[in-house]
């Protein structure tokens, strides 16, 4: 397997939105505002790094790109919709995502809630209609319901919130990083090796892989929102210091996030030990893609 690089990404980025685009195109009669709006927000420019971890875990156990589609496509569809909530007045109020305007700003409230209320139904009809094995299946939305919901990425979402203006805190900061964000992409992870027929010892190692890795992207999406300009992150930079949020350059500064991303991304690669060579796309990626440009 070659190893990891931007290109490979957005390569993997340009096939898999064709699949999705032509899956959403076979979903039958919808509403039309409501469709736009669906389609709008799952198919912008994300840079589609769960569907990609799902797809390269599932080919590392012995599955194919193909096997890999219901599990890339479902964790994307949750992520999208954990985004256009995440943009709303209620959360945390923002006009711009993925370089567009978020999706309440595009269309409305109202329409942005049903559109994310409908990418969360549509993961888990794809997930319970497209992977052909019934006990994967199965054990695929079960895996994907916990890692979204209120002890997962739901959770996270809420302690977020909750956490505003409260004083700073490492600890809680790890609580919320590793439910909003750490959940999805270990269900990714998961969900990959299930569907590549991984064995129980490989799905376990690879959750641990997207765990840490989660943490890890997470720190970096912290201190982007210091560091970056929207330009080049394609959404709003500077908030959450002004929002008050549990983050870790508010805890412990930019250096020590920086230590602590470098440290997450080190467990991460720990946890691929067993894995020989072929899992050298993966240690690549950990090391490479966290540091975007901060
Ligand atoms: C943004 O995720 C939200 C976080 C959990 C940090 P991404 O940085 O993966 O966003 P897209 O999918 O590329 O837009
Ligand atoms: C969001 O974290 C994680 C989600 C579950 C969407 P942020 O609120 O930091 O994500 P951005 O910075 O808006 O993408
Ligand atoms: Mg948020
Ligand atoms: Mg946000
Ligand atoms: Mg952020």
């Amino acid at each position: 397997m070659a190893d990891w690089s931007p290109e490979r990404l957005k390569e993997f980025a340009a096939s898999f939105d064709r699949s999705l685009e032509a899956y959403l195109a076979s979903c039958g009669d919808v509403p039309p505002r409501l469709g736009e709006a669906v389609r709008y927000s799952v198919l912008a420019p994300g840079k589609r790094m769960r569907p990609y971890l799902a797809t390269r875990c599932c080919e590392l156990v012995g599955g194919s790109v193909d096997d890999a589609w219901p599990a890339a496509a479902a964790v994307e569809c949750v992520h999208a919709f954990s985004l256009v909530h995440d943009d709303l007045p209620a959360m945390d109020n923002d006009d711009l995502r993925r370089g567009r305007p978020t999706t309440h700003k595009k269309f409305d409230e109202a329409t942005a809630i049903l559109a994310g209320d409908a990418l969360v139904a549509l993961a888990f009809e794809i997930l319970a209609t497209k992977v052909p094995d019934a006990a994967r299946s199965v054990a695929m939305v079960s895996e994907l319901a916990g890692a979204t919901g209120w002890s997962g990425m739901i959770g996270g979402q809420s302690a977020d919130l909750f956490g505003e203006r409260e004083p700073a805190s490492l600890e809680r900061t790890r609580y919320i990083h590793e439910r909003k964000t750490g959940k999805l992409f270990t269900a990714a992870c998961r969900l990959g090796a299930l569907a590549g027929g991984g064995d129980g010892d490989e799905v376990e190692r690879l959750g641990a892989f997207g765990r840490h890795f989660g943490h890890a992207f997470q720190i970096a999406d912290d201190l982007l929102d210091v560091t970056a300009d929207a330009g080049s992150v394609g959404k709003a930079v500077g908030k959450d210091a002004i929002a008050g949020k549990q983050t870790y350059p508010r805890s412990v500064g930019i250096d020590v996030s920086r230590e602590a991303a470098d440290q997450a991304v080190a467990s991460a690669i720990d946890a691929l030990d067993s894995l020989g060579p072929a899992a050298d796309e993966l240690r690549s990626l950990a090391k490479f893609a966290v540091f975007r440009n901060y």
